[in-house]
C-alpha cells in the first residue's frame, strides 16, 4: 500500500504546531502500520455455518494438520476464478448491510491430495443439496471425487474440504460455492463507506484486500504467489457505476447491470479491487492509449478537487514507463477517492483507491504540504503498477522490497511532475531518512528482510507495514542506486521486470539482475554481499572520522546508550559503508569503509574542515574529532552557505542524535543551532525544529521550559521578521516554493516561543474568519499553525467555531487541519469533550479517530487526559476499531511519546498494559518502553547542562 494499506497509511508522530511537517509526517509513507492483534474474541463461522466465539487465541497448539498451518499447502494452483457479487446498498430488516455471491475457481492439482484448503473469513455458506458448503466437478472431462466433509478453521481462516479420493496430478477441477457476507464499515475486505450529498446518505461498496482480506470477500487462495485470472461480475443498482481492474466490455459502457468485466491479467488476490458507487469522474483528454480517470464524490469532482490528480497522473505514468523502459501493463488507470479508507492509498492494479486527502487537492483551500502529499502518494501507487503488481514478491517477508522501492521512486516520479519543488532533496530527506533513522536506532528495531517462515499469521504480516519497511527500504535502495548510478540501476530494473512479468520473485532476484548489468562501476564486493549487511541486520552505523590521523571507524548507532542488542547478526553489526566527503568546500572524494576501523590518509585535514555523507545519500550518521566539529561550527557561523544546505540540516540532526546517544556532549548539539540566526533555508530549520521538538516533549513541564523559550525566541525572531518583509506584512505568498514551506516554520516557532506579533496575527486571521465563515482569509499553507495557535489562545467560542467548520467541511485536507487545530486548546474540559467525539463515528470518521487522539496527546494538557481516556474506553475502542488496522500502533506510539519519568514507565506502560487486555502488536509496545527508558536517562543526565547552557545564552 501506499502508504498503502497500510500505506499509505500515514502517521508517525505529530509535531504539534508545525503545519506542513505534521501533515507530511502524518501521512508519511511509513505510517506505523502495526496492527492491533485481535484479542479475546474471534468471531467466526463454524462448520454448521453458525457464528461461534472462540477463546482468546494464544499460541496455537502445535499440530501437523495442514489446516492448522497458516500457509497454503503446495498441492493445488488456481488458474482462474468466476466471481459474482451482489452488495446491498441498503440495510436488511436486521439493519445489517450484506452482500451475497457465488464463486467458482478452476484449480490444477500439482501434488496428489484428498484435501482442498482455501481461504475464507467471515463468510457464511449456503449448503448444497448434498449438504456441503461447496461443489466439486472435473474440468476437461475429468471426473471429480466426492466431498466427504467440509468445515471451517477460523483461526487459520480456511475452508477445508475432505474428499473421498485423491485429486489427480495434472488434472483440473472446478470448485463452486455460494456465500453471504457482511458489507460492514470495518475498512477491510468488501466494505462500505458512507457520505452525505445534498442531505441524502450515499453508500459506496468498496474493497481493501491487502494484505489478507480478499478472503473476506470471496473464498480464494489468498497468497501473493497464487496469481490467477479473475472474471468478475457485479450486480448493482442501475444508478451506480461499477469499477474493476478492467473496463466492462466497451459495448457495455452504457450502464447495464449486472456489470460483467473483462477477465483481469494474471494477478495476486491482494491487488484486486472493485467499487460500486454514485461517484462521478473526470478523464484526461490527452491522446494516449491509456485511459486515465479520477473518480470521487460528485461535489468534490465538480468543484475541481480531482483536477490536480488528473494533471499529474499522465506525466507520472510517462515518467515510470520511461524509467522502467516498459509500457504501462494495462489499458486504463482509474483512481478513486473514498470517504472512508484506512490506509493512505492502495495500489490495486488499474484501480487505485485513496483516502480523499491523498487524491484531492483544492487550490483555494489546500496547502503546499497537501499538494506534496497528493503527488507523492500518486507516484508511489503508480510505481507499484509495475514493481509489485506486474512482478510481485513471492511472500510477505519481501514486503520491504515492494514498499521501499515504491517509496524511493515515488520521489523521482513526483519530482518529474513538479520539477520546481526540489522534492528529491528537500522533502525526501525528512520523510524517508530521518524517519527511518529514528526507529532504526532502537534495539527493538528489526532487519528489513525477514525469513519466510517468520511471517506467517495475518497479524505478523500486517506488522510488517511499518517505518522500517517503507522508509529504511527506500533509503537503502536509494543508496544502492546512488553508488551503482541511476542508469545501471534502471537498466537492471528493466531486465528484472521483463524476466519476471506476471510472476513472483524474492529479493535476491533483483540483486542478480542488477549484478548482471553492472560492468562499469567498480564495487568492493558483489551487490549481494554489500546489500546483505544493510538488509539482514537491523540498525545502521555511525561513522567516526578522526581528521587528525585519518582514522575512520564504524559502530552500530543506538539512541539509547545502555541498550543491549540481543539479536545476533551474522555480520557483527558492521556494514560496507560508501563514504562520500568534501574538505573546506571543495576537494571531494569517495571511499568504502569495509571493516570496523581503517586508516585512510586522505581524511587527514590539517586546518581544513571535513564533511562526510554529502547530500545525505548514505544511510549512516557521521561523527568527527572535536577539532573538526569546532571547524564546522566556525564555518557555519562565518559563512554557512559554503556547506550544502542538506548537510547543514544533517549536521544539526547528527549532532542532536549523537548527543542523545551520549556520544557527544549535548552542548555541542545545541551549539549547532546558534547560527540559525542567519539561516533562512527550510531544510536546516526543519531539522532544528524536529530535534528541538524532543526538548519540548521532555521539558515542557519543567523549569527548563522558560530559558528554552527565551533562547529560541531570539533565534527565530530574524526569520519571522524576514518573512514579514518578503510577504509585505503577511499579505503575499513568498515566491520560492521552499520559502513557502519555511514560512510555516517561522510562524509556528514564533508563536510557540512567544515572538511579539505572532499570536496577534493568528488571532486576527481567525477572528476575521469567525466574522465571515464563508470566506476564510487564512493562507492555506498557514492554516494548521493558525488554527492551532488561535484555538489555543481562545476559548469555547473559538473551539466551537472550529468544530462547526470541521463538521461542515467537504474538503478532506481542510477537515484534517481543523481536526488538528481543535487539539490545541488549553481547556481540559474542551479536550475531554473532544476525546468523546473522537470515538463517536457520527462525529469523527473512524479513519480519523487515531489521528485526533494522537493530536490531543501532543498537547501538554491533553496527554494525561488521553492516557486515562484510552484506558477507560479500551473495551469499546478495541471492539469498534478492530479492523482499522493502523489504529493501535499509531495510538500507542502517539500517546506514549512524551513519557519521560519512572512513574510513567512503571505505573503506566508496563502495569497498565499487563493489567488491561492490551494484546496488540508487541512491537509498538516494546518500542514505546525502550523509548521511555531512554527518555528517563536522557532527562536525568542532561537537564542541568541544558539549563546552564540556555541560561548562559541569555546573559
Ligand atoms: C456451531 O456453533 C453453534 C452456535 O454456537 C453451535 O450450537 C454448534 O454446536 C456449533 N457446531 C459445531 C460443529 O461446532
Ligand atoms: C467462467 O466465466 C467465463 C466467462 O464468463 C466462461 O467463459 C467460463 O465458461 C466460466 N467457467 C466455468 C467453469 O463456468
Ligand atoms: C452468518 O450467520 C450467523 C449465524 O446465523 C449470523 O449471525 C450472521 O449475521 C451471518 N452473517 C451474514 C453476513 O449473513
Ligand atoms: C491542471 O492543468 C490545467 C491545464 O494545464 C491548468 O489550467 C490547471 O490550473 C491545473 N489544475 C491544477 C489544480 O493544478
Ligand atoms: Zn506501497
Amino acid at each position: 500500500m501506499g502508504k498503502g494499506f497500510y500505506i499509505s497509511r500515514p502517521l508517525g508522530f505529530v509535531l504539534c504546531g508545525l503545519g506542513i511537517v505534521a501533515m507530511l509526517t502524518i501521512f508519511s509513507l511509513s505510517v506505523v502500520y502495526t496492527k492491533e492483534k485481535r484479542k479475546n474474541q474471534v468471531t467466526a463461522i463454524n462448520e454448521t455455518g453458525m457464528v461461534t466465539t472462540a477463546a482468546p487465541h494464544t499460541t496455537p497448539a502445535p499440530s501437523n494438520e495442514p489446516w492448522d498451518k497458516y500457509r497454503l499447502p503446495d498441492t493445488l494452483l488456481p488458474e482462474y476464478y468466476n466471481v459474482t457479487l451482489w452488495p446491498r446498498l441498503v440495510p436488511d430488516e436486521q439493519g445489517m448491510y450484506i452482500f451475497t455471491g457465488t464463486s467458482g475457481v478452476a484449480l490444477t492439482c500439482i501434488k496428489e491430495t484428498n484435501l482442498i484448503i482455501i481461504h475464507s473469513n467471515k463468510l457464511n455458506y449456503t449448503l448444497t443439496l448434498e449438504k456441503h458448503h461447496a461443489k466439486l466437478t472435473g474440468l476437461g472431462g475429468t471426473s471429480a471425487p466426492a466431498i466427504l466433509k467440509t468445515w471451517f478453521q477460523t483461526q487459520t481462516q480456511f475452508m477445508v474440504i475432505l474428499l473421498n479420493e485423491k485429486l489427480e496430478v495434472g488434472k483440473s477441477y472446478w470448485l463452486y460455492m455460494e456465500f453471504r457476507g457482511e458489507l460492514s464499515d470495518d475498512l477491510a475486505g468488501f466494505y462500505r463507506s458512507q457520505y452525505t450529498e445534498n442531505g441524502v446518505k450515499k453508500v459506496v461498496a468498496t474493497t481493501q484486500m491487502q494484505a489478507t482480506a480478499a478472503r473476506n470477500a470471496f473464498p480464494c487462495f489468498d497468497e501473493p504467489s497464487m496469481k490467477a485470472v479473475f472474471h468478475l461480475t457485479l450486480q448493482h443498482p442501475p444508478e451506480t457505476v461499477a469499477l474493476n481492474e478492467y473496463h466492462t466490455n466497451p459495448s457495455h459502457l452504457t450502464q447495464k447491470v449486472p456489470t460483467r468485466f473483462k477477465p483481469t491479467e494474471k494477478m495476486s488476490t491482494y491487488l484486486l479491487a472493485f467499487v460500486i458507487s454514485e461517484f462521478t469522474k473526470i478523464q484526461s483528454s490527452e491522446k494516449t492509449n491509456v485511459l486515465i480517470r479520477i473518480w470521487g464524490r460528485k461535489e468534490a469532482i465538480e468543484s475541481g478537487q480531482g483536477d490536480y490528480a488528473l494533471n499529474v497522473t499522465f506525466p507520472i505514468l510517462k515518467y515510470f514507463e520511461n524509467y522502467y523502459n516498459t509500457t504501462y501493463p494495462l489499458s486504463k488507470s482509474d483512481q478513486v477517492a473514498l470517504p472512508d479508507f484506512a490506509a493512505g492509498a492502495m495500489e490495486n492494479w488499474g484501480l487505485v483507491t485513496y483516502r480523499e486527502q491523498s487524491l484531492f487537492y483544492d487550490p483555494k483551500e489546500s496547502s503546499n504540504g497537501d499538494k506534496e502529499w497528493v503527488v507523492t502518494v500518486i507516484a508511489h501507487e503508480l510505481a507499484h503498477m509495475w514493481f509489485g503488481n506486474l512482478v510481485t514478491m513471492r511472500w510477505w517477508n519481501d514486503l520491504w522490497l515492494n514498499e521501499g522501492f515504491a517509496s524511493y521512486v515515488s520521489y523521482l516520479g513526483a519530482d518529474y511532475a513538479e520539477p520546481t519543488w526540489n522534492i528529491v532533496s528537500n522533502i525526501y530527506i525528512y520523510s524517508i531518512y530521518f524517519r527511518a533513522f529514528a526507529v532504526d536506532a532502537l534495539v527493538s528495531s528489526h532487519p528489513l528482510s525477514s525469513r519466510e517462515d517468520e511471517v506467517i499469521t495475518p497479524d505478523q504480516i500486517s506488522q510488517l507495514f511499518d517505518t522500517i519497511t517503507y522508509s529504511k527500504g527506500a533509503a537503502v535502495l536509494r543508496m544502492l542506486s546512488e553508488f551503482l548510478t541511476e542508469s545501471v540501476f534502471a537498466k537492471g530494473l528493466h531486465n528484472y521486470l521483463h524476466e519476471y512479468a506476471y510472476s513472483n520473485t524474492v529479493y535476491t532476484d533483483l540483486w542478480k539482475k542488477l549484478q548482471e548489468v553492472n560492468s562499469r562501476i567498480q564495487l568492493p564486493a558483489s551487490i549481494k554481499e554489500i546489500m546483505n549487511r544493510w538488509i539482514l541486520q537491523m540498525g545502521y552505523p555511525v561513522v567516526t572520522i578522526d581528521t587528525r590521523t585519518g582514522n575512520i571507524s564504524q559502530q552500530h548507532f543506538l539512541i539509547h546508550p545502555e541498550a543491549v542488542v540481543e539479536k545476533p547478526s551474522d555480520y557483527n553489526y558492521e556494514w560496507f559503508v560508501p563514504i562520500t566527503w568534501m574538505k573546506s568546500g571543495s576537494n571531494m572524494g569517495q571511499h568504502w569503509l569495509l571493516t570496523k576501523t581503517a586508516l585512510y590518509e586522505p581524511m587527514k585535514t590539517g586546518t581544513d574542515w571535513l564533511l562526510a555523507n554529502l547530500n545525505v545519500m548514505g544511510y549512516y550518521r557521521v561523527n568527527y574529532d572535536p577539532q573538526n566539529w569546532e571547524r564546522l561550527l566556525t564555518q557555519l557561523t562565518t559563512d554557512h552557505k559554503v556547506i550544502p544546505v542538506l548537510n547543514r540540516g544533517q549536521i544539526i540532526d547528527d549532532a542532536f542524535n549523537l548527543a542523545r546517544a551520549q556520544i557527544i556532549n549535548i552542548t555541542l548539539a545545541l551549539r549547532t543551532t546558534k547560527y540559525l540566526l542567519k539561516e533562512k533555508e527550510y531544510i536546516p530549520w526543519e531539522s532544528a525544529i524536529r530535534n528541538l521538538q524532543y526538548f519540548f516533549l521532555m521539558f515542557d513541564r519543567t523549569e527548563v521550559y522558560g530559558p528554552l523559550q527565551t533562547y529560541l525566541r531570539r533565534n527565530v525572531q530574524p526569520l519571522f521578521d524576514h518573512f514579514q518583509n518578503i510577504t509585505s506584512n503577511w499579505t503575499q505568498k513568498p515566491p520560492r516554493y521552499m520559502d513557502q514551506s519555511n514560512q510555516i516554520n517561522a510562524i509556528s516557532m514564533a508563536c510557540r516561543t512567544g515572538v511579539k506579533g505572532c499570536s496577534e496575527l493568528t488571532r486576527m486571521w481567525y477572528r476575521q474568519w469567525m466574522k465571515n465563515p464563508d470566506s476564510n482569509p487564512i493562507p492555506p499553507n498557514l492554516k494548521n499553525t493558525v488554527y492551532c495557535n488561535a484555538i489555543a489562545a481562545g476559548g469555547v467560542e473559538e473551539w466551537d467555531f472550529g468544530w462547526q467548520m470541521f463538521k461542515k467541511s467537504t474538503i478532506a485536507a481542510e477537515a484534517e487541519k481543523l481536526l488538528y487545530g481543535l487539539s490545541c486548546t488549553k481547556e481540559p474540559w474542551l479536550l475531554n469533550r473532544y476525546l468523546e467525539f473522537t470515538i463517536d463515528p457520527k462525529q469523527v470518521r473512524k479513519q480519523d479517530a487515531a489521528f485526533a487522539i494522537v493530536y490531543i496527546s501532543g498537547n501538554v494538557i491533553g496527554q494525561p487526559l488521553v492516557w486515562d481516556f484510552v484506558r477507560a474506553k479500551w473495551e469499546q475502542i478495541t471492539k469498534d476499531y478492530d479492523d482499522g488496522s493502523f489504529f493501535f500502533g499509531r495510538l500507542i506510539q502517539g500517546i506514549t511519546k512524551k513519557f519521560s519519568t519512572e512513574f510513567e514507565l512503571k505505573q503506566r506502560l508496563k502495569e497498565d498494559i499487563a493489567a488491561s487486555s492490551f494484546s496488540f502488536g508487541t512491537q509498538a509496545i516494546e518500542q514505546a518502553i525502550e523509548k521511555t527508558k531512554a527518555n528517563i536517562k536522557w532527562v536525568s543526565k542532561n537537564k542541568a547542562q541544558v539549563m546552564n547552557w540556555l541560561t548562559e545564552q541569555s546573559t
